[in-house]
């Protein structure tokens, strides 16, 4: 691998050889999503824990101060919105000559296969890797399921993600799901998983980032269940815990509820100065 690719993974990829991506790109095609209305407000403090960030050009231009930063990983796809005819009719938005120039560590884009536009979004990222490699730019394939939840079972993940390493993916993100090591077993390259719609309880994502570091994952870009919870920062604290420092989910949720309590005692000292 040249040195250039080598260096722009090894940015993203700790040296324990895992994983913290945060992703807080879902304004592409849902606009002003809640919790993200205001990105900088979402990104600021959760900055010293990510890895590094997911997210569109227009978001790091406008919401991301150049000389404070993690590493990016640029989304380069869409053209699509919720509220348009078909999500997987996406296209690449971004040129590579401005991944460059926007220094960004790797880029992103979905893949929708089993949809009517598959061979569209599978041949997309086929010349964006090729593109990428070019430039020693690592190309992240993301295996979307648009509004499909129901597509999130091994047999259509591992064969999704197989399909995208074979395309050239230098790193697969995929959702975790039930035999979670189907999924990573027959994926040659990398995967990372992603959160999906806020679920009940913080144990629940404790319980399957555990679960699918367990079975092969390196680890997450998962957004919603960390920026749309009431404690963010206690949420990435405690994902980080079990990602890099093999916290079980049981750890996980006392470091949760630790850094909770310690920003619900200070707030009620802030309100006592205040009277
Ligand atoms: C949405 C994406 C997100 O990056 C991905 O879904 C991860 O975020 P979440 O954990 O909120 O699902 O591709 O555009």
């Amino acid at each position: 691998m040249e040195w250039g690719m080598a260096n722009r993974l090894a940015q993203l990829v700790q040296a324990d050889g895992h994983c913290l991506f945060l992703p807080v790109d879902h304004g592409y095609f849902q606009g002003p999503t809640r919790k993200l209305e205001e990105p900088r407000k979402t990104i600021e403090p959760l900055q010293p824990y990510a890895d590094a960030f997911f997210m569109t050009r227009g978001v790091l231009r406008t919401s991301v101060d150049p000389g404070n930063t993690k590493p990016i990983i640029l989304r380069v796809s869409g053209g699509t919105s919720v509220v348009g005819k078909d999500l997987a009719n996406e296209g690449i938005t971004t040129s590579m000559e401005e991944v460059i120039r926007l220094n960004a560590s790797a880029v992103g884009m979905s893949v929708f296969i089993g949809t009517d536009y598959e061979k569209e979004s599978l041949l997309n990222l086929a010349r964006l890797v090729s593109e990428g490699e070019r430039y020693g730019i690592p190309v992240m394939a993301i295996t979307a399921v648009g509004k499909e939840l129901e597509k999130r079972d091994a047999r259509y993940l591992a064969l999704a993600c197989r399909i995208t390493a074979e395309m050239g993916a230098r790193i697969v993100k995929t959702y975790w799901c039930k035999d979670f090591e189907k999924v990573t077993r027959g994926c040659p390259v990398p995967v990372v998983m992603a959160g999906g719609p806020q679920v009940d309880t913080e144990l629940e994502v404790f319980e399957f980032v555990y679960d699918g570091i367990q079975k092969g994952a390196i680890g997450v870009n998962l957004g919603r269940n960390i920026w749309q919870n009431d404690y963010p920062v206690a949420m990435i604290k405690a994902l980080r815990a079990v990602i890099h420092k093999k916290a079980t989910p049981q750890e996980a949720q006392e470091i949760y509820d630790s850094v909770k309590n310690k920003e619900l005692s200070s707030l009620k000292v802030k309100a006592v100065k205040k009277v």
